[in-house]
């Protein structure tokens, strides 16, 4: 029987509990499509700092190097490490030493859900550059403390970085409708964004077949909430897509349901699968974390482990869930009964 080898890293606050609920649901899947999932748990998180002085130790990249996906569930409690340390210790390393510079984060209404908007018929896909950008983490402060503190915080776009986020795009809008917009800022910011529209041109000439549209981040920002039917694949830098994509949960019905893979897609280095919301230290332990995120994200690591049936299998789960009411209204399901109704609908 074929078998993975997956991390999990359940982190803080309701990581773990959408982290356990995902894990059974994934168990159901795998033995549905006659495969096994070996999981490995690791409590790298902010209790692992207060006891070790760091978020993971010093070759805990190079234990995660030797598994096919890392599941995590959210990394940050700010009360008690801050979120400069705990990020910047688990996992912003992770995501730059595995190049997984392409995370994908799928914006669409589950069944049953109410979003915000008028429009319900959107399905967008945001691909987010996630290496470097505007989150390289070059920079630095000098005159500290005083009247003439100075702090520069520089973005990074190499051609490498920029045409392989933007080629991952056009494959993507290849596999759907066809269709990829491409943001920048290249009216104000004349360097960087402006070599990021020429990058664009270059590739989009090797797929005539993909219909390319540029987009100021301002305008696409107004364009998810007055008109995301018209978008299919949207492709932007670290912190434009950063943003972007709260802004896509926002619209899908909330952070509940808001799923994200970081993909290394020369697949030299294991995948990171995560829900966007983070640890909401505020309501962990309450037991009514909405596992629908990080489930999906789940679903996303099945897909690109190779087992699109069960993945399928995963997605029709919830979706049969949410199409009966269940965990689609805050706080109206505890994280359980939404687990269990997923549980149930995948036979
Ligand atoms: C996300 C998060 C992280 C990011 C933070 C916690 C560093 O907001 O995954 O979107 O910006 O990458
Ligand atoms: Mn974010």
């Amino acid at each position: 029987m074929k078998s993975y080898k997956i991390a999990l890293i359940p982190g803080d606050g309701i990581g773990t509990a959408v982290i356990e609920a995902t894990w059974e649901v994934l168990g159901k899947a795998a033995r549905g499509a006659g495969f096994s999932l070996e999981g490995t748990g690791f409590p790298w998180s902010c209790d692992f700092y207060e006891k070790t002085g760091a978020m993971m130790p010093a070759d805990g990249i190079e234990t995660l190097r030797g598994y096919d996906a890392i599941l995590l569930g959210a990394v940050g409690w700010p009360k008690r490490v801050p979120d400069s340390v705990s990020l910047h210790g688990l996992l912003l390393p992770i995501r730059k030493a595995f190049v997984q510079y392409a995370n994908i984060r799928p914006h669409r209404l589950l069944p049953g859900v109410e979003g915000p908007l008028r429009a319900s018929a959107f399905d967008i896909l945001c691909i987010r550059e996630n290496t470097e950008g505007e989150y390289s983490g070059a920079g630095g402060r000098v005159h500290n403390g005083t009247a003439d503190e100075v702090a520069v915080e520089t973005a990074i776009f190499t051609r490498k970085g920029v045409e392989r986020i933007l080629r991952f795009g056009f494959e993507q809008a290849r596999k759907r409708r066809g269709k990829l917009a491409s943001v920048t800022k290249s009216n104000a910011q004349k360097y960087s964004m402006v070599f990021w529209d020429e990058i664009t041109a270059l590739v989009a000439a090797e797929y005539p077949d993909v219909e390319v549209a540029n987009y100021h981040i301002d305008a696409m920002a107004a364009r998810m909430v007055m008109a995301p039917e018209s978008l299919d694949v949207v492709v932007a830098s670290n912190l434009f897509g950063d943003i972007l994509t709260d802004l896509g949960a926002a619209i899908q019905g909330g952070l509940g349901y808001a799923a994200s893979a970081n993909i290394n897609p020369e697949r030299n280095a294991p995948s990171m699968f995560e829900p966007v919301h983070g640890s909401a230290p505020d309501i962990a332990h309450l037991g009514i974390a909405n596992p629908i995120a990080a489930i999906w994200s789940g679903a996303m690591m099945l897909e690109h482990l190779g087992e699109p049936a069960a993945a399928a299998a995963v997605m029709s789960a919830i979706e049969a869930a949410t199409a009966r009411g269940i965990g689609t209204k805050p706080g109206e399901h505890k994280t359980n009964d939404i687990t269990s109704a997923v549980l149930a609908a995948l036979g």
